[in-house]
C-alpha cells in the first residue's frame, strides 16, 4: 500500500479512508516519510488516539499541533493561545476564554445561533439550487462573528480572509491573512474596553481567576488577541464541513430525512453526533513527544512528532459497530470529532446547537435534497470536507 498522507491528491479525491483502513489493520504505530523533514509517527486506532489526546505532560501542544504548521510562529504564540498551550498555563488560559463561552453567555448564544440558522437556511430554501457551501459557511461565520459582536459589514470579510489564512497557496499570503485579523481584534478590544458589551470579547477581557494566595489573574490584551483569532479560526473552518456532508447523506438517502422528520429531539442529537462522526473535519493533531515512550509496543523518542487520525479513530471496527455505514440514530457514538482531554473542542457546544438547529430547520422547511452535480472536496489533511454541494432543496408544503 502507498502511503503519503501528506499528498492534497489523496484528500481532494476522497481516498483517504482506505488507507487510514489498511495502517489501522496493519500498522497502527506507522512511521511516516517526510520529503523535507524528519517524518512523523503516524496514529489511526481509536485507542491510541485516545491515549495521546489523555496524557499533554508525554505529549505536548505547545511545539505545535499540526503538520506544516510554521514554527515560528508557534513559538510566538505557544503559552498564550489554548491551542498551543500546556498546562499550568493552559489551564488558566482555558478558564478565562471559557468565561466567554459558558454557562453565564449560553441564553445569548442560543439565541444568536436560533436566529442565524433560521434565516441562512430560509435563504437557501428559497434560493432552491445553490451550492450547499455558500450557505453552510455563512452559519457558523455569522454565528461567531454575532458573538464577538462585529460589525455586520465585516461579517463577510472576516470569514474570506479566515478561508485564506488557512486555504491561500503561499505562507505570505497566510501570513498577511492572519496580520489582518489581528489588527482587527486589537481595535475591537481597545473599543470594548472602553464600553464593554455582553460579547465574547467583553467577557473574556473582563474574566478574572482567582490564583492560589488570594491575587487575581486576568488575560493580557496580547492573550485575548491570539485567542479571539483561534476561537475564529475553530468556529469557521470546521463546522460547514459537518452540515454540508451531513446534507450530502440526507440527499444519498431520503428515508434518514424522512427518520429524522419522526424522530424528534433525541433522534435530531443523535444524528448531529453521526454527523460529526462521519465527516470528521479536524483530521490530525500533532503533538511532541517529551520523554522516551513506547505506543503499542513501538519505540518512540523524546522529541520525536506522533499525529493522531481523528477520521480513522472515527471508523475503527474495535469500537463502532458497522462503522463505515451512515446511521443517524446510532447510540452509543463514541466519535473523537471534538478531540478528548484538555484541548477538547471549547466550541463544542456551540457547534452542536449550530447543527441540532440546523437540522431542525432543515427538517421543518425542506421535504427533499437532491443532488445536482458533482461534489467536491478540499485538499487538506487538517480541516478536510466539502468544498462545492450543488444541491436543490425541495420545499415542505
Ligand atoms: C464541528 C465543529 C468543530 C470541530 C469538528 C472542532 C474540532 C476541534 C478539535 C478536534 C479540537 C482539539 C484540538 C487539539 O486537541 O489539539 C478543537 C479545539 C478547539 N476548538 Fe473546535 N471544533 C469545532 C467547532 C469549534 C467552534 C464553533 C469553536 C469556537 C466557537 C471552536 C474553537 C476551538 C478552540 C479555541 C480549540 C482549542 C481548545 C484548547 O486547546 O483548549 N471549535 N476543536
Amino acid at each position: 500500500m502507498q502511503i503519503d498522507l501528506t499528498d492534497p491528491g489523496l484528500w481532494e479525491r476522497n481516498e483517504f479512508g482506505e488507507v487510514l483502513a489498511w495502517l489501522r489493520a496493519n500498522e497502527p504505530v506507522y512511521r511516516h516519510e517526510e520529503p523535507d523533514g524528519p517524518g512523523f509517527w503516524v496514529l489511526t486506532r481509536h485507542a491510541d488516539t485516545l491515549l495521546v489526546y489523555g496524557d499533554d505532560d508525554l505529549f505536548s501542544s505547545r511545539y505545535g499541533m499540526r503538520l506544516d504548521s510554521n514554527p515560528e510562529a508557534v513559538a510566538a504564540v505557544a503559552g498564550r493561545m489554548l491551542i498551543v498551550t500546556d498546562p499550568p498555563d493552559h489551564t488558566r488560559l482555558r478558564q478565562l476564554i471559557g468565561t466567554g463561552l459558558g454557562r453565564a453567555a449560553l441564553p445569548r448564544i442560543e439565541e444568536v445561533v436560533r436566529e442565524v440558522v433560521a434565516d441562512v437556511v430560509a435563504g437557501a430554501v428559497a434560493e432552491g439550487e445553490l451550492d450547499f457551501l455558500d450557505a453552510a459557511k455563512k452559519i457558523p461565520n455569522h454565528v461567531v462573528c454575532a458573538l464577538m459582536g462585529l460589525p455586520r459589514e465585516h461579517w463577510e470579510w472576516v470569514g474570506d480572509t479566515m478561508t485564506e489564512s488557512f486555504d491561500a497557496e503561499d505562507a505570505e499570503e497566510k501570513l498577511a491573512a492572519d496580520g489582518e485579523l489581528f489588527v482587527l481584534f486589537t481595535e475591537l478590544l481597545m473599543e470594548r474596553r472602553e464600553a464593554p458589551g455582553d460579547d465574547f470579547i467583553s467577557l473574556i477581557a473582563q474574566a478574572r481567576r482567582r490564583e492560589r494566595g488570594g491575587a487575581s489573574s486576568e488575560l493580557t490584551d496580547e492573550e485575548i488577541i491570539v485567542n479571539c483569532h483561534g476561537v475564529l479560526a475553530g468556529a469557521n473552518e470546521t463546522t460547514r464541513y459537518v452540515m454540508s456532508g451531513g446534507l450530502l447523506e440526507l440527499a444519498r438517502e431520503p428515508a434518514h430525512l424522512e427518520w429524522l422528520r419522526t424522530a424528534g429531539p433525541a433522534g435530531i442529537a443523535s444524528a448531529v453526533e453521526e454527523c460529526l462522526r462521519w465527516t470528521t473535519p479536524a483530521v490530525h493533531v500533532l503533538r511532541t513527544v517529551t520523554r522516551d515512550t513506547e505506543i503499542g509496543g513501538v519505540p518512540i523518542a523524546a522529541g520525536e512528532r506522533v499525529t493522531a487520525w481523528n477520521p480513522s479513530a472515527n471508523r475503527d471496527e474495535a469500537v463502532f459497530t458497522d462503522p463505515d455505514r451512515f446511521r443517524p440514530d446510532r447510540t452509543p457514538n463514541k466519535h473523537l470529532g471534538f478531540g478528548s482531554g484538555r484541548h477538547f473542542c471549547i466550541g463544542a457546544r456551540v457547534a452542536r446547537l449550530e447543527l441540532i438547529a440546523f437540522l431542525t430547520e432543515l427538517v421543518s422547511g425542506v421535504a427533499r435534497v437532491e443532488l445536482t452535480g458533482e461534489p467536491r472536496y478540499n485538499s487538506s489533511n487538517f480541516t478536510w470536507g466539502l468544498r462545492n454541494l450543488p444541491v436543490r432543496l425541495v420545499p415542505t408544503g
